[in-house]
């Protein structure tokens, strides 16, 4: 049997329920794993209320949970890139299942834990990670010596972005709340600006990049800051193809994908001390609802994490 965290109607947070159900079984690319921790994500809520595209009541019921880290339990018949005992970490696909004791998931999105985090601290990585990982260097193509003025640094993507931009060489701007000055800085930020209390336009000259987490008004301000040439890579909303050819500039939204080879590189530089997640708290499995309700809000620094009870 296998403990899940999931809801059978879209809502807030009292639709979630925990339940025992029948372990499902990897299929021929998949492995079983025991989760040992789980992380929270804004794109959870989003999918428990309803408003996320991908997910409509026809998955219903649905387990919430994209990052998992733990132990195999069982390899799929051709899932031999791993062994059963092997410590792992990756992003679940869009059927979720990491709100859970034990996770089915593809062995292509999985690598072995970094050696020197603890589960709480790898299952911060896959989601968020990859996001920032994709977003700086798959669409944005940043290059040592470039500059990116990263919004929402503190958050879980923006937290990995700044210290992923750092370890490639590049100058990072980045923009936070009052009480994260001092988290973005010792993040590695050369800039740090404080978004409540200075307009982010007045610390800012041309930029290669602007890596938008926060979107609104925060992006329309950001358009004239990018050099010609340059380029606005957004995890939210599609930016408007006419306003970046006004200013000379590439524009993109894009979705994160799971990636185990990826995951493996970012290993790397955990292992050579160059990146460290930061959670912010953790709550065992049983209080998921009480932890997705801290995301909702919006103001975690780093990430919000779940452990087996
Ligand atoms: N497209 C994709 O595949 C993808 C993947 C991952 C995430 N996302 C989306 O990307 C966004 C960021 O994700 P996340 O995981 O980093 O979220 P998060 O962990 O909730 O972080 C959001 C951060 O933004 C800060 N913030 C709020 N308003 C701000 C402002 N005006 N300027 C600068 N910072 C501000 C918040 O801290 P303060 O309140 O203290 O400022 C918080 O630290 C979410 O909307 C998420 O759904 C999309």
């Amino acid at each position: 049997m296998s403990r899940l965290v999931r809801f059978h109607q879209f809502g807030g947070s009292d639709v979630l329920t925990t339940e025992d159900l029948e372990t499902s079984q990897p299929d021929a690319g998949e492995v079983l794993v025991a989760v040992h921790a789980a992380s929270v994500n804004p794109v959870d809520f989003k999918i428990r209320s309803g408003k996320y595209p991908a997910v409509k009541s026809d998955r219903l019921p649905y387990t919430l949970g994209r990052d998992v880290s733990g132990t195999i339990e069982k390899c799929g018949a051709q899932a031999t890139r791993f062994k059963v005992g092997d410590q792992v970490f990756g992003m679940v696909d869009i059927h979720g299942g990491g709100y859970a004791d034990r996770a089915v998931v593809n062995q292509k999105s999985i690598a072995a834990k970094p050696a020197r985090l603890d589960h709480a601290h790898a299952t911060a990585i896959p989601l968020a990670g990859q996001t920032a990982w994709q977003g700086l260097f798959r669409y944005g193509l940043l290059k040592e010596g470039q500059s990116v003025l990263i919004h929402g640094g503190s958050g879980g993507v923006g937290h990995f972005a700044i210290q992923f931009a750092k370890a490639m060489g590049a100058h990072v701007l980045t923009t936070v709340s009052t009480d994260k000055v001092k988290f973005a800085c010792e993040l590695g930020a050369d800039v740090v600006i404080d978004y409540r209390t200075e307009r982010f336009e007045e610390h800012v000259s041309r930029v290669d990049m602007v890596f938008d987490l926060i979107d609104g008004e925060t992006r329309e301000r950001s358009w004239d800051l990018i050099k010609k040439g340059g380029v606005l890579v957004s995890t939210l909303t599609e930016p408007s193809q006419k306003i970046a050819e006004k200013w000379g500039v590439r524009a993109m939204r894009y979705t994160v994908e799971a990636n185990g080879n990826e995951l493996a590189g970012i290993t790397a530089l955990v292992d050579a001390g160059k990146v460290r997640p930061h959670v912010d708290r953790t709550f065992p499995l049983s209080a998921a609802a009480e932890a997705l309700s801290l995301v909702e809000q919006g103001h975690s620094a780093g990430k919000v994490v779940l452990v087996a009870n």
